[in-house]
């Protein structure tokens, strides 16, 4: 995969990286990779297409991220992701809730290499047969449980790298399975970097993306020090302009004022309202945008309670910005 479009990407994320929260964040970050939240092979087969694989075309480059286990299952899923324009397709490896445990996929496929690298194999090749072919990558964790046995995590990567995987997304901690819900398994399981790197040293050929607890702009530039690229969930979400900063400042381009981004959106959100989309879809993506700034905490409350109003359009994002900046200036 183009080297310069790993750098910096935003991680999936259930209920939050959708079509609108994606093309946000683009207009941030217009060098970033993004990720979809996962879909179930199943879902992808039998489900609403239109709805679980929307998709603006201003994403690119996106990747859609898919769950599953049967590999003929995920070759179909991967194959209509293609098709439908997604320039990755990624297999989660890293989700610990017992509803994919129950399932079998997730972080339980850390322990079936061999299924993982079916699953793969069987990706790529129905991939590769369709009028898109795409990259097929896997998003995993260090081990599940008790296992810190390097040679097992190695294990893992070689065998699915042996079917053809070429870019792993190391959330760099375990997933433990009992015990824990999903909300945990992102903070408890203590994070080790180091095996990241260690992977990229000894697999130098391998795309190797670190992902987990990356909460600011150096912290983001050092892990570029020993990988190919910095996945960013929370951080992302909660703080976007923090994507912007880390776009601009690995591109090298200037930094753009918030509300210059923030308008740079309207003809989408006025799209999308003509559309019958309620405003509220869009704007709970929005409210991190002043994180941590004077008015930060107007821009939500005029943002979030306005939105709920019958006839809630653009006009009511023009107030949180005036509110903003009113806020701001008395600050000053
Ligand atoms: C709300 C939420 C939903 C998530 N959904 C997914 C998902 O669908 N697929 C996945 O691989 N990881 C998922 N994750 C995990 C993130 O992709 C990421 O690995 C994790 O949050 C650690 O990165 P961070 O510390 O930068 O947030 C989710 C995380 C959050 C907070």
């Amino acid at each position: 995969m183009d080297a310069a479009s790993i750098r910096l990407s935003v991680a999936p994320m259930m209920d939050w990286t959708d079509s609108h929260c994606r093309v946000f964040h683009r207009l941030l970050a217009p060098h970033a990779r993004l990720y979809s939240e996962m879909v179930h092979a199943n879902a992808v087969i039998h489900g609403d297409r239109d709805r679980l694989l929307a998709m603006d075309p201003v994403e690119h480059p996106v990747a859609l991220q898919l769950g599953g286990s049967e590999p003929a299952l995920l070759a179909q899923a991967a194959r209509i992701g293609a098709e439908r324009g997604f320039d990755e397709i990624n297999l989660n490896c890293g989700c610990p809730s017992d509803r994919v445990q129950a399932g079998r996929f997730g972080a339980c496929l850390m322990r079936e290499p061999a299924l993982v690298a079916a699953s793969v194999a069987a990706m790529i090749e129905s991939v590769q047969a369709s009028a898109h072919p795409v990259a097929v990558t896997v998003k995993c964790r260090l081990g599940v449980d008790d296992d810190h046995d390097w040679d097992r995590f190695l294990g893992f990567v070689d065998t699915v790298a042996a079917a053809g995987c070429a870019l792993f997304v190391v959330h760099a901690r375990n997933a433990w399975l009992k015990g824990l819900s999903p909300k945990e398994n992102r903070e408890v399981p203590p994070l080790r970097y180091e095996w990241a790197y260690r992977l990229k040293r000894e697999r130098p050929r391998l795309q190797v993306v670190v992902n987990g607890g990356i909460a600011s702009l150096p912290e983001a530039v050092g892990h570029l020090a020993h990988a190919d690229g910095a996945m960013l969930g929370r951080a992302a979400y909660h703080d976007p302009y923090l994507l912007h900063r880390l776009d601009a400042t690995l591109h090298d381009t200037p930094e753009r004022p918030r509300p210059d981004l923030l308008r740079a959106l309207r003809p989408y959100v006025e799209a999308q309202l003509a559309r019958g989309v309620p405003l509220r879809h869009i704007t709970r993506h929005l409210l991190g945008l002043f994180h941590a700034q004077p008015g930060g905490r107007v821009f939500r409350q005029v943002l979030g309670e306005g939105v709920h109003r019958p006839g809630a359009d653009w006009s009511l994002v023009e107030r949180a910005l005036a509110a903003t900046a009113s806020t701001a200036e008395l600050a000053a």
